[in-house]
C-alpha cells in the first residue's frame, strides 16, 4: 500500500493540460510538485491561476526542465501541443513516468531510432510511458471491450463524428487541413502524417484481437466551406477545407480489419459526407454486430463552455492512469495492457 501521494508534474496548461492540472490539484492521492510552461508568459504564474482555480497552490510554472527533474516527481502528465522525443527521453531517463495525451498510443509512428531511444530511457530510468485520451484512447478501448461480445470479429471501426468549431487549438486544426485550399498539393499525405497516432490506435486494436496486419492505408475526403466562418481563434474562408472525413485502416489481405478515423467539421457552412453523430461512433462488425455512440454531456450544474467537457474527456484517461502507470513495469505501456482506468468517487 502506498502511504504518500504520488508526486506529479504537469507539462503545459493548454486546453487539455489545464484540465489535467485541475484534476491533480483536486486529488488527495496526487501531489502537484511542478508545472512546465512552454509559453513565457505563464512562467512564474501559480498553478491555481493556470487551472482556473482561486486558491493559490504555491506551485508556480517554470520552463526550467532541470529544476522540474530535480523535484524527483513520480510522474508527468504530458499534454503539449507537439510531443518532443528529446523531452520524453529526459523525463523517462530521470525515472519520471510519463502519461501523455500528445500523439502517443504505442509509439508506433516514431522512427525506429527514436523508439529505441525511448525504450532505452525507460530502461535507464526504470520508468514507463503510456498514452491515452478520448480519441484515440477511450474510443479504442470501448471498441475492444465491445469486441469481447463477439463470437467472430470482422472489423472494429471507430469514428470521431463531431463539430470541432469550439476546439480552440488552431495549430491542431490547421495540421488536419482546416482552412486550407482542398487542392493544396500533398494535403492528404500531410494530414495522414499529422494524424498518424490514429494509425497507432488501429494497429493496437488489431494486435489486441489477434489480427496480423499486412498494411495500413489512409483515405480522406476534404469538403470545402460554402461560406466564410470566423471562429474567433481561426477563420474558415469559403472554398477552404471545412470538413475532414478520413480513416486510418489496417488490412489483412483484402479485409479491412480495423479503422480509426474522423468525420470532422468546422463552422456552419459545410455538409459532411456522412451526417454528424456528435460523439464517438464505435462499431464492431462480426457475430453479432455491436454499435454504440459515446456522447460527452454536461452534468446539471455545468456552467463552463461545452468544449471544456471534451477537454476533461481527453485529459482524464491520461491523468487517472497515473497510479497504474507508476506501478507498472518499465517500458512502453499501452491501452490494452492496463486494467480499467477508473475515475475517482467524489466523496
Ligand atoms: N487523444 C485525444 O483524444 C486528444 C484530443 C485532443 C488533443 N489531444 C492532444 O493533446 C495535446 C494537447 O492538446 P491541446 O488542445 O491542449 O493543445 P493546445 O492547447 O493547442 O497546446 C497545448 C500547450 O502546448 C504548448 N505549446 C504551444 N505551442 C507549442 C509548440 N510549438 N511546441 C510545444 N508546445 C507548444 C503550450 O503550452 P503552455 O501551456 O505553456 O502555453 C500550449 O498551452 C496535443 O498533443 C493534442 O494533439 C489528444
Amino acid at each position: 500500500m502506498r502511504t504518500r501521494p504520488l508526486r506529479v508534474i504537469q507539462w503545459t496548461t493548454g486546453n487539455v493540460g489545464r484540465r489535467s492540472l485541475r484534476a491533480i490539484i483536486g486529488r488527495p492521492d496526487l501531489e502537484l510538485v511542478g508545472v512546465y510552461a512552454h509559453s513565457p508568459d505563464k512562467v512564474g504564474v501559480d498553478a491555481a491561476e493556470l487551472a482556473g482555480l482561486t486558491e493559490p497552490t504555491g506551485i508556480t510554472a517554470t520552463d526550467d526542465v532541470d529544476a522540474l527533474i530535480a523535484l524527483r516527481p513520480d510522474a508527468c502528465c504530458y499534454n503539449p501541443l507537439w510531443p518532443d522525443v528529446d523531452e520524453l527521453v529526459r523525463l523517462l531517463e530521470a525515472g519520471i513516468n510519463v502519461c501523455s495525451s500528445a500523439a502517443w498510443i504505442t509509439g508506433g509512428k516514431q522512427t525506429p531510432q527514436d523508439l529505441d531511444r525511448i525504450r532505452a530511457a525507460c530502461e535507464r530510468g526504470r520508468s514507463t510511458i503510456y498514452g491515452s485520451g478520448a480519441h484515440p484512447g477511450i474510443s479504442n478501448l470501448v471498441g475492444l471491450v465491445l469486441s469481447g461480445c463477439c463470437e467472430r470479429v470482422d472489423e472494429i471501426r471507430i469514428t470521431e463524428s463531431v463539430d470541432c468549431s469550439t476546439y480552440e487549438s488552431a495549430a491542431t486544426q490547421q495540421a488536419m487541413g482546416f482552412g486550407k485550399d482542398p487542392d493544396t498539393p500533398g494535403l492528404a499525405e500531410s494530414v495522414r502524417q499529422e494524424s498518424a497516432v490514429f494509425a497507432e490506435a488501429a494497429a493496437l486494436m488489431a494486435d489486441a484481437i489477434g489480427a496480423q496486419l499486412d498494411r495500413m492505408t489512409f483515405d480522406v475526403t476534404f469538403t470545402p466551406a460554402t461560406g466564410d466562418s470566423d471562429l474567433g481563434f481561426m477563420r474558415i474562408p469559403a472554398g477552404t477545407v471545412a470538413g475532414v472525413y478520413g480513416y486510418h485502416r489496417g488490412w489483412v489481405g483484402d479485409r479491412n480489419v480495423v479503422s480509426v478515423g474522423f468525420n470532422w467539421i468546422m463552422g456552419s457552412h459545410v455538409t459532411p459526407p456522412k451526417p454528424l453523430e456528435h460523439g464517438h461512433v464505435i462499431q464492431v462488425f462480426g457475430v453479432p454486430n455491436m454499435r454504440t455512440v459515446l456522447h460527452c454531456l454536461p452534468p446539471k450544474d455545468w456552467s463552463e463552455p461545452f468544449m471544456e467537457l471534451g477537454m476533461i474527456y481527453t485529459a482524464m484517461p491520461v491523468t487517472n492512469a497515473v497510479p497504474a502507470v507508476v506501478a507498472a513495469e518499465p517500458g512502453i505501456l499501452t491501452l490494452k495492457d492496463l486494467p480499467p482506468v477508473t475515475g475517482r468517487f467524489a466523496g
